[in-house]
């Protein structure tokens, strides 16, 4: 993570116009810049940038952000790299963000790395630890190294050794190697294979522990979350894996040792959540690598329950989900054992997509079973933040159920939980529109209850007031905050909107918009049914202030 100070600073030493005027001849037609689109096929030039909000936006393709989405998207790198280039450029130092937590939280990596370096050591002491890994799992000596795979023994081995060595008490339980109960410390792990878990820059960060003795329970357990060790934000393999996820879409497998029995036999584009369901953050870690992954979780119907939440989750973050399917009572681990890797891989070569899979799962036959399969295709397609996938799985919900297209996009609004009517989403835009030209103008709303605005302008009010220096906000800096990336381009194209930018809008015209959006929701509550004594008198008076402000 890079600091946000760095951005800012990016964001304000970076003349937009210098820098895209250094990859295309920008031609200036008023008060922006104009060029051909570098991003799609342009005849005519639709590519603009604005030097005022430092933003550039393309009215054919509809790309657009600041500086950083510029380079991103030229030089076809990530966010980190366009912001190591761009700093550079500018002569800005960076210190990365996760440099400064490894520093902060040195003892615990320290410590940690010491443990993992133990439980390593270990395996190779106690025999029926390493036979377990080589003869049950049969998992090649290479793979356990490449893993650094462990055992823990028992008789707080681990704990005395890391006392003798100086470390605090207090440490190992901060670290989540021990634990305290009453007065006497204990080791969270004991008698386990163990599987170090390691961020994306390589160091351990905590482990996952199975029992050898099958009597004990629970079969895995899992460090408990400390500073450095959040399971929901990583995933366990993508440090190995890392380099081979470009070549081969990432496969999301459930277990440890699915992950390292497959990789063990040449499959190596393998990730693996932590124990947990797939989460948001895993999602959007992975995406760094890929815009589609296939789900191959165990053939069983918690299986696929999870299948469908993974699912759900990737589609939220824009990555198109693939499944694949193992036969009932295998997981991938079982099945590579018994069938061979060529049978695994007829099976990860031809996965469905998500219409074919919920289709295959829920087989819906009589009218009203399709209804309703189509209005819960509706919600989850609707969730995703990418327009390109929503609306290739719209063509194909239009060709299997033989409706045409415009007739599925009313079954997924009927979903949605907007009631309101084209006049209110217009009103909406434009103050959207105005609170990023003007964000100084988000004081005014506060005279509003904070519940009648949507989502999307709560997010925008919040980011306005998070800013600590309230002078330097720029329409920028506020898309740069914005996290949902549809959200930002709409904000992007919005800013561009002449009406505001050519206007001068002053703080009166801010607060008739205001005035008019909300007499548009409560005459929206009152006629949804929502009537009664106060949202009527509030109409009334509104509506007076209207009509004495004049048209
Ligand atoms: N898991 C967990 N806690 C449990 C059970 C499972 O955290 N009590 C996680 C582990 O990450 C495990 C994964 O869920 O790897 C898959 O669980 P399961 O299918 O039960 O494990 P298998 O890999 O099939 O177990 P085995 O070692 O027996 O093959
Ligand atoms: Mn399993």
């Amino acid at each position: 993570m890079i600091k946000r100070e760095i951005i800012e600073k990016i964001l304000e030493n970076c003349d937009i116009v210098e820098l895209i005027n250094s990859y295309l001849p920008l031609k200036k037609v008023g008060n922006y810049y104009r060029a051909l689109c570098p991003f799609h096929h342009d005849t005519k030039p639709s590519f603009y940038v604005n030097p005022s909000q430092q933003l550039f936006h393309c009215f054919g393709c509809k790309e657009s952000g600041n500086v950083i989405h510029f380079i991103m998207k030229y030089e076809k790198i990530g966010f980190l790299e366009a912001v190591k280039s761009l700093a550079e450029r500018e002569g800005i130092e960076i210190s990365l963000a996760d440099e400064k937590e490894e520093k902060k939280n040195k003892e615990i990596y320290e410590v940690i790395k010491l443990a993992s370096k133990f439980y390593q050591e270990q395996l190779f002491i106690y025999p029926q630890a390493l036979n377990y890994l080589i003869k049950e799992r049969k998992l090649s000596l290479t793979t356990i190294k490449e893993f650094q795979l462990g055992y823990a023994p028992v008789g707080n081995l681990l704990i005395k050794t890391l006392y003798k060595r100086g470390f605090s008490e207090e440490l190992l339980i901060k670290s989540g190697l021990a634990y305290k109960k009453e007065k006497d410390i204990h080791e969270w792990f004991f008698n386990r294979i163990i599987f170090p878990i390691f961020n994306s820059r390589g160091k351990v960060i905590g482990f996952g522990g199975r029992v050898l003795d099958e009597k004990i329970e629970p079969k895995y357990l899992n460090s408990p979350e400390t500073a450095i060790f959040k399971k929901g934000e990583n995933l366990y393999g993508l440090y190995q894996t890392r380099n081979f996820l470009a070549e081969n879409k990432p496969i999301l497998v459930e277990g440890y040792f699915d992950l390292l029995s497959l990789f063990d036999k040449g499959i190596k584009n393998l990730v693996a959540p932590l124990g947990t369901g797939f989460t948001i953050d895993q999602a959007r870690l992975l995406k760094k690598y890929s815009e589609e992954i296939i789900i191959l979780f165990d053939g069983d119907n918690a299986g696929r329950e999870a299948t469908k939440r993974a699912a759900e989750i990737a589609l939220k973050v824009g990555i198109n989900p693939l499944i694949a399917f193992l036969p009932d009572n295998y997981d991938p681990d079982k099945y590579v054992k018994e069938k061979g890797v060529k049978e695994l891989k007829k099976i990860i070569c031809f996965p469905y997509d998500f219409i074919d899979f919920y289709l295959k799962i829920s087989h819906p036959k009589t009218i009203s079973e399709k209804r309703n399969i189509l209005k819960k295709l509706g919600e989850i397609i609707n969730f995703t933040c990418d327009s390109t996938l929503k609306e290739l799985y719209l063509n194909k919900i239009s060709e299997i159920f033989h409706i045409k297209k415009e007739q599925v996009l009313n079954i997924f609004k009927e979903k949605s939980f907007s009631v309101f009517n084209v006049e209110i989403k217009k009103l909406e835009d434009q103050i959207i529109n105005i609170l990023l030209v003007y964000p100084k103008y988000s004081s005014l709303i506060q005279e509003y209850p904070l519940e009648i605005f949507p989502e999307e302008i709560k997010e925008l009010i919040k980011i306005i007031e998070d800013f600590k220096d309230k002078e330097k906000i720029n329409t920028g800096l506020i898309l740069e905050e914005i996290k949902n990336e549809e959200f930002k381009k709409k904000c992007a194209s919005l800013s561009f909107s002449s009406e505001v930018l050519i206007s001068n809008i002053k703080e009166k015209d801010f607060k008739r918009l205001l005035d008019k959006y909300f007499y548009e929701y409560l005459y929206n509550k009152l006629t949804s049914g929502e009537s009664n004594e106060n949202i009527l008198r509030k109409i009334v008076e509104i509506k007076k202030n209207l009509i004495k402000g004049g048209k």
